[in-house]
């Protein structure tokens, strides 16, 4: 068996961007609470002819010119999104068709803002046994949809994009260890109620939040997350290159990197440019990394998602 490896990173921003003093202007909020809570200066919103899949799509085919690859060496497809263009079809064979992939296994993960993590968990293993041998991993939101915009609480937190990796077997470089955990007793603390029957949204469809029990769940269980995953690998915080966390908030991101003995200037961040994108959050900060150059290839990295479910994972990796 080999190793499974990120060949190449792709995201997408939509055009329009939503900064905290246009928020200010429609709603009872303070560019000062945002940012000393949260760090979130701007979102991005995507317009309103622009699907789930039109982002994946921009940030797949990033990935796949950054690996140096055309669609049709694609033969796996994951997305992973919480948004997706509809019911079904899944986002993924959407997409299969957009890039024009004839023949791909195509399909969706829902693990909200884990969603990246699990996909890639999944994909890796799919390429590490042979039975695939190029996979397109993709998380994409148009969360800005799930929100109720009157809502201060929430409204703030979330912003629409996607990020992509492409993902080859190697005899050297790759996914050195995974670890992925959820708790469904705690689905109340993050949630859309919200579903389709005959015809009709029964329940919220907006999102709800009970933001002091997601930052304790968040800080609690990535902490033990990768130390389990680090102690497991043999490998050493201090070891870490980078660490690239889900982008959801600064002081959660903060409290987390404390606690497993992660040095600051070691942790990327980019909530502040898109707040919390959901399943693509880790796939744009890696993208973002990869293109400052900042990470580069034989680096350990240690990749982190946690989000509705509640759900939350780590992928450790040599870049
Ligand atoms: N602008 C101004 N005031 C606000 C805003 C806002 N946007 N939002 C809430 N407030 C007010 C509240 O109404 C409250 O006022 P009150 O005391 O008069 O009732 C006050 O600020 C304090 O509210 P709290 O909810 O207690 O504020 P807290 O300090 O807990 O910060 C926050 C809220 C930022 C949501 C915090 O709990 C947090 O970071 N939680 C993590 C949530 C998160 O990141 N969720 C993302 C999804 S989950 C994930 O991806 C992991």
């Amino acid at each position: 068996m080999s190793y499974a490896r990120i060949r190449g990173t792709g995201s997408y921003l939509p055009e329009r961007v939503v900064t905290n003093s246009e928020l200010e202007s429609r709603i009872d909020t303070s560019d000062e609470w945002i940012v000393s809570r949260t760090g979130i200066e701007a979102r991005h919103v995507a317009a309103d002819d622009e699907l789930t899949s039109d982002l994946a799509l921009a940030a797949a085919r990033n990935a796949l010119d950054a690996a140096g690859l055309v669609p049709g060496d694609v033969d796996l497809i994951i997305v992973a999104t919480t948004t997706p263009d509809m019911i079904f079809p899944s986002t993924a064979c959407i997409l299969q068709d957009k890039l024009g992939v004839g023949a791909a296994a195509a399909f969706d993960v829902q693990a909200v803002c884990t969603g990246f993590i699990y996909a890639l968990t999944i994909a890796e293993r799919m390429v590490a046994t042979g039975s695939h041998r190029c996979a397109l991993v993709v998380g994409a939101e148009v969360f800005s949809r799930l929100l109720d915009w009157n809502d201060r609480r929430t409204c703030v937190l979330f912003g629409d994009g996607a990020g992509a990796v492409v993902v080859t077997p190697d005899a050297e470089h790759g996914v050195l260890g995974t670890h992925l955990g959820a708790d469904g007793s705690l689905g109340h603390i993050l949630r859309v109620t919200g579903g389709i029957s005959e015809g009709q949204v029964r329940g919220n469809p907006f999102l709800e939040m009970d933001g002091q029990a997601v930052f304790r769940l968040a800080v609690r269980a990535l902490g033990e997350s990768a130390q389990k995953l680090l102690a497991e690998s043999g490998v050493g915080a201090e070891d870490l290159d980078w660490f690239i966390p889900h982008q959801a908030n600064m002081r959660i991101i903060n409290a987390l990197a404390d606690k497993v003995g992660i040095a600051r200037e070691r942790v990327v961040t980019t909530v502040a440019r898109h707040g919390n994108t959901s399943a693509a959050s880790v796939p744009l900060a890696l993208d973002t990394a990869v293109r400052d150059a900042r990470v580069s290839a034989g680096q350990t990295l240690l990749l982190q998602g946690v989000g509705g479910g509640m759900t939350w994972g780590s992928v450790l990796l040599r870049y």
